[in-house]
C-alpha cells in the first residue's frame, strides 16, 4: 500500500507527519511511501533525507493517489485542502480534533473516507505509543516552563553569590495531566520552589513524584474524574470556591502554568481579574489553555496582556515550537499505529475489534462510526451519500 505525507498548510505549523527515520522502517515494512516535497523543511528535515529513507517527493496531486494519508493539522486552510482533496476509501491518520471540527468530521464521513483522529486514542496502557496528546503535552509542559523562565525579570534557581542571595522562584502549576506534570518536573530542575494543584485527587502523588508540592484545597469537588481520566465538568459554585480558594496561593507566586482542560468543553476558568490583581508585579502566567478560551479570565490567544505588572500570555500550538523533537514523537506515535493496524507485508487490514482501532476510528463507510463523538458530543450522522459507494 502507498502512504501520503502531506506538507502543512498553516503557517505557525512546523511539524511533518512523518520523520525520514520511520520512513526507513515503514518501507522495510512493505509500504511505498509518498512525499509532498518540502513536507519536513521546517521541521528540520529536507526531500533529500526522505529520498535517502527511501521515499518518493511528489507533487500535490500525486500525494493523494496514496491509499493512506498522514498529516499533522487538519484545521484551518489545511482541512480546507484534505477536504477538497481526500478521495472516497482513503485512510487518513492526523489529527483532526473531532471534539470541536464538527463538520471536518462530518465531511470526512460523507465522502467515505475512513478517518483516524489521533485525539481519540483511548487513555490505555497498550495505546501509550500511540499517544499524540500525551506526546504534544509533554512537549507543552516543558516549553511553557521555558517561555516563562524567559519572560520572568527573575532567574529560577536559588543562588548564593558574593552579590548576595537571589531566593528561588516560586513556580505554580494548575491543572496536572502530562502538561501540567512535565511542567511542575521543568522547573524543578530549573531550580524552582514548584507547588501544583488538579481537581483530580488521584494528581496529588503524581505531583510529589516529580519533586513538587500538591496544593490541597479546602473544597471538595463532586465526581471530579469522569471515564478515560479526564477531569468531570464542574459546576459554576465548584468554580467559585476554588477560585476564592485559589487567590491566596495565587499571590505568592512568580510563575504560573496553567493547563486546566476538560475535552471538547471551554476551559475552567481559574484565575479572574480580581485575583490576577492581587498578584505580585513581575508574576508570569502562561495559559497552556488558551486555545480553548483560557484558563484566566484576562487571557487573549497568542497575545501577551499586562495588567498590573502582571504578564499573560495565551500561546497556542506550543508543541510545533518544538518542531524537531515534538515531529519525532508525532512520527513514532503513527507509526505505532501503523504497526498496529498492519496484518500483513505493507497492508493495512482494520480490525474494529481492537480497542485501539475502534475508538481512534472517527468515520468509516460513510458514517462517524466514534463513540466518543455520538455519546459525548452527540454528532449527527452526514446526509446519506452514495460517494464510494
Ligand atoms: P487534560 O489536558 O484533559 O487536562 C489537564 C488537567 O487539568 C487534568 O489533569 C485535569 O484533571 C485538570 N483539570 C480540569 N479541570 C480542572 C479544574 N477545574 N481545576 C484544576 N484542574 C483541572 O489532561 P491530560 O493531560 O490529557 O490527562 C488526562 C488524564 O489521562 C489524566 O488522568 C492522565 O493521567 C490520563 N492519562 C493516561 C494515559 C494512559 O494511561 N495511557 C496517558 C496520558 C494521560
Amino acid at each position: 500500500m502507498k502512504i501520503g505525507l502531506l506538507k502543512e498548510r498553516n503557517q505557525a505549523e512546523k511539524r511533518v507527519a512523518l520523520i525520514p527515520a520511520a520512513v526507513t522502517k515503514l518501507s522495510e515494512q512493505g509500504f511505498e511511501l509518498m512525499v509532498q516535497a518540502g513536507a519536513g523543511i521546517a521541521a528540520g528535515y529536507t526531500d533529500e533525507d526522505y529520498i535517502k529513507a527511501n521515499a518518493k517527493i511528489v507533487t500535490d496531486d500525486e500525494v493523494f493517489c496514496a491509499d493512506i494519508i498522514t498529516a499533522v493539522n487538519v484545521k484551518g486552510a489545511m482541512a480546507e485542502y484534505v477536504l477538497a482533496m481526500v478521495k472516497p476509501q482513503q485512510i487518513i491518520i492526523a489529527t483532526l480534533d473531532p471534539l470541536t471540527q464538527h463538520n471536518t468530521i462530518r465531511t470526512l464521513a460523507a465522502k467515505h473516507v475512513t478517518a483516524f483522529g489521533l485525539e481519540l486514542v483511548p487513555r490505555i496502557t497498550r495505546a501509550q505509543s500511540m499517544d499524540v496528546l500525551s506526546s504534544m503535552a509533554t512537549i507543552a509542559g516543558y516549553k511553557a516552563v521555558i517561555m516563562a523562565a524567559d519572560k520572568s525579570p527573575r532567574l529560577f534557581p536559588m543562588m548564593m553569590t558574593a552579590a548576595g542571595t537571589l531566593k528561588p522562584t516560586r513556580a505554580f502549576v494548575m491543572g496536572v495531566g502530562v502538561a501540567g506534570l512535565q511542567a511542575c518536573a521543568t522547573a524543578k530542575r530549573l531550580g524552582a520552589v514548584v507547588e501544583a494543584y488538579d481537581i483530580r485527587p488521584a494528581a496529588q502523588e503524581q505531583i510529589l513524584s516529580v519533586g513538587a508540592r500538591p496544593v490541597v484545597l479546602d473544597i471538595e469537588a463532586d465526581h471530579s474524574q469522569a471515564a478515560g481520566g479526564y477531569a468531570q465538568e464542574q459546576s459554576d459554585d465548584f468554580i467559585q470556591r476554588q477560585q476564592q480558594a485559589m487567590a491566596d496561593v495565587l499571590a505568592q507566586q512568580d510563575v504560573v502554568i496553567t493547563t486546566a482542560a476538560i475535552p471538547g468543553r471551554p476551559a475552567p476558568k481559574l484565575i479572574t481579574k480580581a485575583m490576577v490583581e492581587q498578584m505580585k508585579p513581575g508574576t508570569i502566567i502562561i495559559d497552556l489553555a488558551a486555545e480553548t478560551g483560557g484558563n484566566c479570565e484576562l487571557t487573549k490567544l497568542d497575545e501577551e496582556v499586562v495588567i498590573n505588572g502582571v504578564t499573560i500570555v495565551g500561546p497556542s500550538n506550543i508543541a510545533c515550537r518544538a518542531a524537531t523533537h515534538a515531529s519525532q514523537m508525532y512520527s513514532t506515535n503513527i507509526e505505532n499505529l501503523l504497526k498496529l493496524m498492519t496484518r500483513a507485508e505493507g497492508q493495512v487490514i482494520l480490525d474494529f475489534e481492537d480497542e485501539v482501532i475502534k475508538e481512534t476510528c472517527a468515520t468509516h463507510q460513510g458514517k462517524i462510526i466514534s463513540s466518543r463523538l455520538l455519546d459525548l458530543i452527540k454528532l449527527d450522522q452526514p446526509q446519506a451519500t452514495t460517494a464510494g459507494v
